[in-house]
């Protein structure tokens, strides 16, 4: 089996969980706060500071289409957290230091080891990111991408495609079996935590 077709199945029920969390609800029905929203980007920053550094660092240079999918996240999110007048200090609570301890942890296992973290992340910020990012915008009464650039990627016209292209480029990457159980196992664990940093707001 391709190891995205892994990836998927072992996290599917994760990804409902995640779906129907309390605080993915709230973000969805425009019920937050500002100031939980941008706790939850404060939070955010720290874990995409790690994983756009470790995917550049281990996992672009094997990706031939890296560079046109502008995936890192953490420029944006700083930006977002400027739009709503807050600077772009990184908070960290239990929740984030856990995940970016994970993160990390999981490229010193092998450098492709944070590919289950670059799956978790990224491909969900394109795909349920994006209704995330509408309800956001309308809740906060954006009408531009100032404040909602975390979920603004160059490929805007073609999230599905560009998913599809990511999905074809990792399933080529060299693996061996136990490579891709660790891989399985750390993705669910991706979601675990994204669920615990949700779980904190
Ligand atoms: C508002 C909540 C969410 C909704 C409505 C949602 C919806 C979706 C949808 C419709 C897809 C399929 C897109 C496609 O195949 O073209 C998808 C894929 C995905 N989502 Fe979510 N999602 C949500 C939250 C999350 C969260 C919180 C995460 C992780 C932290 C996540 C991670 C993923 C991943 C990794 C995929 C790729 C699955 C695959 O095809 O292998 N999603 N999501």
């Amino acid at each position: 089996m391709l190891l995205t077709t892994r990836l998927k199945t072992a996290t599917g029920q994760l990804h409902r969980a995640a779906e129907r969390h309390p605080f993915v609800s709230s973000m969805l029905g425009g019920r937050l706060s500002s100031a939980q929203y941008v706790r939850y980007l404060q939070q955010l920053l720290p874990v995409y500071q790690t994983l756009d550094r470790l995917s550049q660092e281990h996992i672009a240079p094997k990706l031939a289409s890296w560079s046109e999918w502008d995936l890192p996240r953490a420029q944006a999110i700083a930006s977002d957290l400027m739009h709503f007048g807050h600077t772009p200090a990184p908070v960290d609570s239990g929740a984030t230091s856990a995940y970016v301890e994970q993160i990390r942890a999981s490229a010193d296992r092998y450098r492709l080891g944070v590919v289950a973290h670059f799956y978790t992340r990224y491909l969900g910020d394109l795909a349920g990111g994006q209704m995330i990012g509408r309800a956001v915008a309308s809740a906060f009464d954006l009408h531009d991408e100032n404040g909602v650039r975390f979920y603004r990627f160059a490929a805007a016209q073609a999230q599905h495609p560009t998913m599809v292209q990511i999905k074809q480029e990792l399933d080529r990457l060299a693996l061996t079996a136990t490579q891709i159980d660790f891989l399985e196992h750390e993705a669910q664990r991706s979601f675990e935590s994204s669920i615990a940093l949700f779980d904190s707001i």
